[in-house]
């Protein structure tokens, strides 16, 4: 059975989103520092699923390489999904999306559709991409959903991207959390360049 896990990159004092983010400025103001590490090496890195690709250190794309090749299904919330413009139609793994909404929106609704909107709370969200990612991991992407499956018990481990930078305002990641302290234990460290990443696992 995969693992459920959030990744992201984050400011160094907890912003996945510097002020005033939408469709236009979608990592807020200041954000695009949280993935100057995307541009930062000389190894390139196909994005599974999109047209794109990074330029980034060894360590990063090795890393990449291993969390990419072990995805087998996202989910998002429908903050990132308008922010993302639905990555054109191509989700970013190119796997199944399952994007959390109260409000399911006409245009994807159709036959060969990459997204299943989730309308019935978290446990029917990670269900479904459990079931679709068989024996890979289910990706959490956006910070209140993370937030949920952190409250519901059913994130297994966190994989942040920390960026050298202060942001001072946005969206916090770690809000809405409930009971504190949530114990984590460190699964490891890399160190690339314009970023440094580091795995958690949360102990239940
Ligand atoms: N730094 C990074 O690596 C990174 C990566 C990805 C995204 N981001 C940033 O993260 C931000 C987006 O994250 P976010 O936490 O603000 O928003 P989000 O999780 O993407 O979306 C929140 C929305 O999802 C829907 N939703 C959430 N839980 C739901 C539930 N249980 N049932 C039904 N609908 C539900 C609601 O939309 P409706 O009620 O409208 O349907 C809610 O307003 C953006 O600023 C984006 O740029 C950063």
């Amino acid at each position: 059975m995969g693992k459920v896990i959030f990744e992201n990159s984050i400011s160094l004092d907890g912003y996945t989103a510097g002020p005033n983010d939408g469709p236009e400025n979608g990592l807020g103001d200041g954000g695009e520092a949280l993935f100057a590490w995307y541009q930062s090496g000389d190894v390139d890195f196909p994005l599974p699923g999109t047209d794109m690709s990074f330029k980034i250190s060894r360590a990063s794309a090795d890393l990449l390489t291993e969390e990419w090749g072990k995805l087998g299904a996202m989910i998002a919330g429908r903050r990132m999904f308008d922010i993302a413009h639905a990555w054109g139609g191509y989700p970013p793994g190119g796997g199944p999306c399952f994007i959390m909404t109260h409000n399911p929106p006409q245009k994807w609704l159709k036959e060969g559709s990459p997204f299943t909107f989730v309308t019935d709370g978290i446990e029917s969200a990670v269900r479904q991409a459990k079931a679709a990612a068989g024996n890979k991991n289910v990706s959490i992407s956006s910070a209140s959903i993370m937030q949920q499956c952190i409250k519901a018990g059913l994130l297994d481990e966190i994989m942040l991207s920390v960026a050298p930078v202060l942001l001072g305002g946005g969206v916090r990641l770690f809000d809405n959390l409930g009971a504190m302290p949530i114990q984590l234990e460190t699964i490891n460290v890399v160190q690339g360049i314009k970023v440094t990443h580091i795995h958690f696992r949360i102990v239940k």
